[in-house]
């Protein structure tokens, strides 16, 4: 067995290393490791002090949450580690470096002492794995920091800097980096070895809760508000809360208790699904890990408008000099002085520092030549969403980029194959579909053309890596994943209008269900006449079905565009957003023509209507080979579409609902929508065939 847990001797310090690579997650082993070390750190009479510390750059990224579904942890071996550790008869001093999160924090709590560098970063994100800290977090942090500071830290999961530590009392002192802070614990231990008592969380009775007897009320209204349908932050308090009414061990049992029942919950396999899933995005099956990327070093984006200049500050914020090329020299100016207007805004409201932002703009360029980006490592287009246009710019750009040079175009529909064929260099041409905004939007569908190149997919990767995106390889189709998925959610969201749904019950049921936005008013949101452009593409595809995104069209052919109009599905006025006054009028004069009876519909159909057939077209997708495994769907829609993480994604919840019963309502749909109901109710082969063997998705189309 390796060995995890190192232990060191310095005069009468011992120093007892977590040793776990990449981030020394704090696994059944290495707890056990670790326990053994510090009993024999306790046992030996020339031991004065024990320094809990970490080999690597973190110290640790808490429990091993590859554990947390696998039924073999349960924590209890971490928390068994904790608890000796705070019964020490000698002072303990925790050395964080980096990071320490989760049970990592919670290892830090049970000493008597943390020391941190200055870069350092502690928090509780459990939350965000649908759990709750379990050994100790929501029981030791109250008592050390108070009651208070302690809900925010537990309920929203977020990370502090070593510095807001200190300040509230988390970190006793922030020592220099590197070397020096490894000489810095020891003289730090060596200072308290030889005194009569040591802080400890365990010494400490809180004041009972606050008298106040809204109190509670208040904070939980304030979760349940940001929480936005998650269960596990209102968990979080309940347990903090606990340390104001329980003694610290039974406080502890009662903690170990809301961990499993979260961890066993539907939301906290779907957010740990996701984490996983993510990371899991990063790798392609048939190309080896060792490809290394190409030179990324400077980026060239043609096409100065929103979603160019939104490229360009995702590059600058990494710190990469990035040159903008527009051929109209007043749409250059005006696509720089957007980016600098961004910058700004964002140091008004102190988000940033005036330094920050001509530091940024100090590393962006711009320019109406082709010849001048002729040394870019990296081009994106970011131009018109026009096959000829793009055709045109990749001409251009096979005569002018450099050997070696990745091409990639932004389109959200076409066919990247098409571009990359009328260059001399196919190999170089990806796909990179970045979501509106783009400096927020966390999601990069990377679009692998049939000829594109390890080295060029590897690079998309760790372009996404280095600018803190979640980048997903897809396949080129229509659409690719997202909004290829989005079309059958979008067109039975549109149907539901004939047959009687309000657009605000349509948009209600499914936020309700979780989603981010309800799907009007996404078409809203991006526009009413750009969703009727794209349906141009290939209307002898849905010319059976006179109902397909009808209503969608008419706003369009009558300039209700959606929000940038000022009415589309919804009126708005300023902030306000209210029912389109002749919305109804139109639904019931469309309905008629068609003949589709207008009925009461419930929250239920609408959902199942709406997601169902999204569910399957994902099957499709996995049947075609265009993503790798559902969970590469399900970052898709997480990070581009906002579906609910908590759900862990459509694929991961269809698995959680049930291929039987997915495929039943399907077919009963097929049946009681009349002549509609064949058109576009049809169970794809996947669904059918795992609905006989009774397996999961997953089983057909595995995650790994
Ligand atoms: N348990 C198990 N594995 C973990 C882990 C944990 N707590 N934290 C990270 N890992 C794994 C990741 O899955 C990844 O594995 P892979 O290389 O096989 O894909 C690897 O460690 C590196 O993590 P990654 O997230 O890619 O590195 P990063 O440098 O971008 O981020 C962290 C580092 C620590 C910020 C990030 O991993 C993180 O947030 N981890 C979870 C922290 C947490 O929620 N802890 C609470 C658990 S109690």
């Amino acid at each position: 067995m390796s060995t995890q847990a190192e232990f060191a001797r310095f005069e009468n310090i011992a120093v007892l290393y977590l040793d776990n690579p990449p981030v020394n997650s704090l696994g059944t082993a290495v707890c056990q490791q670790l326990h053994h070390t510090f009993a024999q750190a306790l046992a030996e009479p020339t031991v004065d002090a024990i320094i809990i510390a970490a080999r690597g750059k973190v110290f640790s990224a808490g429990a091993d949450i590859s554990e947390f579904q696998s039924g073999t942890a349960g924590g209890s071996d971490l928390r068994d580690l904790l608890n000796a550790i705070a019964a020490s008869s000698k002072p303990v001093v925790a050395a964080i470096q980096g990071m320490a999160l989760g049970g990592g924090l919670e290892l830090t709590l049970a000493c008597n002492y943390r020391l941190a560098t200055p870069s350092a970063r502690l928090g509780l994100p459990e939350v965000s794995l649908g759990v709750i800290p379990g050994a100790g977090g929501t029981q030791r942090l109250p008592r050390i920091i108070g009651l208070e500071k302690a809900i925010e830290l537990a309920t929203s999961g977020k990370p502090v800097s070593a510095k807001a530590a200190l300040e509230f009392g988390l970190v006793d002192q922030i020592l220099p980096e590197g070397e020096d802070f490894h000489t810095g614990v020891i003289a730090f231990a060596r200072s308290v070895a030889n005194k009569d008592t040591h802080p400890s969380a365990g010494d400490v009775a809180l004041a009972a809760a606050p008298a106040a007897a809204d109190a509670r009320q208040q904070f939980e209204a304030a979760i349940t508000k940001s929480a936005r349908g998650r269960t596990a932050p209102l968990k979080a308090f309940e347990a903090v809360w606990l340390s104001t009414e329980l003694p610290l061990e039974q406080g502890l049992e009662r903690e170990a208790e809301i961990f499993l029942e979260c961890n066993a919950s539907e939301q906290g396999r779907g957010l740990q699904h996701i984490f996983f899933a993510e990371r899991k995005a990063a790798q392609i099956r048939d190309i080896p890990g060792d490809v290394k990327p190409r030179a990324m070093d400077t980026v060239a984006i043609i096409g100065a408008g929103t979603m160019g200049g939104g490229i360009a500050m995702n590059f600058l914020n990494a710190g990469i000099p990035v040159t903008i090329l527009d051929l109209s020299q007043e749409g250059l100016d005006r696509g720089l002085a957007a980016i600098r207007k961004n910058y700004e805004i964002s140091a008004a409201r102190g988000k940033m520092t005036a330094e920050q932002v001509e530091q940024r703009m100090g590393l962006l360029g711009g320019t109406t030549s082709y010849a001048a980006i002729g040394d870019a490592d990296l081009v994106i287009e970011a131009v018109f969403e026009n096959m000829d246009v793009k055709k045109k710019v990749f001409a251009t750009l096979d005569t002018v980029a450099k050997s070696g040079a990745i091409l990639a175009t932004n389109t959200s529909t076409l066919d990247v194959n098409e571009i990359a064929a009328v260059t001399s260099r196919p190999q170089d041409v990806i796909g990179l579909h970045f979501f509106s905004p783009a400096n927020v939007m966390r999601l990069v569908e990377i679009v692998r053309a049939r000829e594109t190149a390890p080295d060029a997919l590897k690079t998309a990767l760790h372009m996404c890596k280095v600018i803190k995106k979640v980048g997903v390889v897809v396949g080129v189709c229509f659409g690719f994943v997202g909004n290829r998925m989005m079309e059958p959610y979008g067109r039975e969201a549109h149907r539901l209008l004939l047959e009687g749904a309000t657009p605000d019950q349509i948009d209600h049921a499914l936020t309700q269900f979780g989603m981010s936005m309800g799907p009007l008013s996404v078409y809203d949101l991006a526009g009413n006449d750009i969703g009727a452009a794209i349906r141009q593409h290939d209307r002898t595809a849905f010319a059976h079905d006179g109902s397909y995104y009808r209503i969608g069209d008419l706003l369009s052919e009558r300039g209700q565009f959606g929000q940038k109009a000022g009415m589309g599905f919804y009126r708005y006025e300023g902030r306000d957003k209210s029912a389109n006054p002749d919305l109804a009028a139109m639904v019931a004069e469309q309905a008629a023509a068609l003949g589709i009876a207008q009925r009461e519909i419930s929250d239920t159909e609408i959902v199942e209507r709406c997601l169902y057939p999204l569910v399957d077209e994902g099957i499709r997708i996995l049947e075609e080979g265009i993503a790798q495994r559902p969970g590469d769907i399900d970052v898709v829609w997480c990070n581009g579409y906002g579906f609910p993480p908590y759900r862990g994604g459509p694929m991961h919840w269809a698995d959680e609902v049930g291929m039987k019963v997915i495929y039943e309502a399907m077919m009963g749909y097929r049946e009681s929508l009349g002549d509609y109901g064949p058109k576009w109710f049809n169970p794809s082969d996947s669904l059918e065939k795992l609905v006989q063997s009774g397996a999961k998705l997953t089983s057909l189309f595995p995650n790994d």
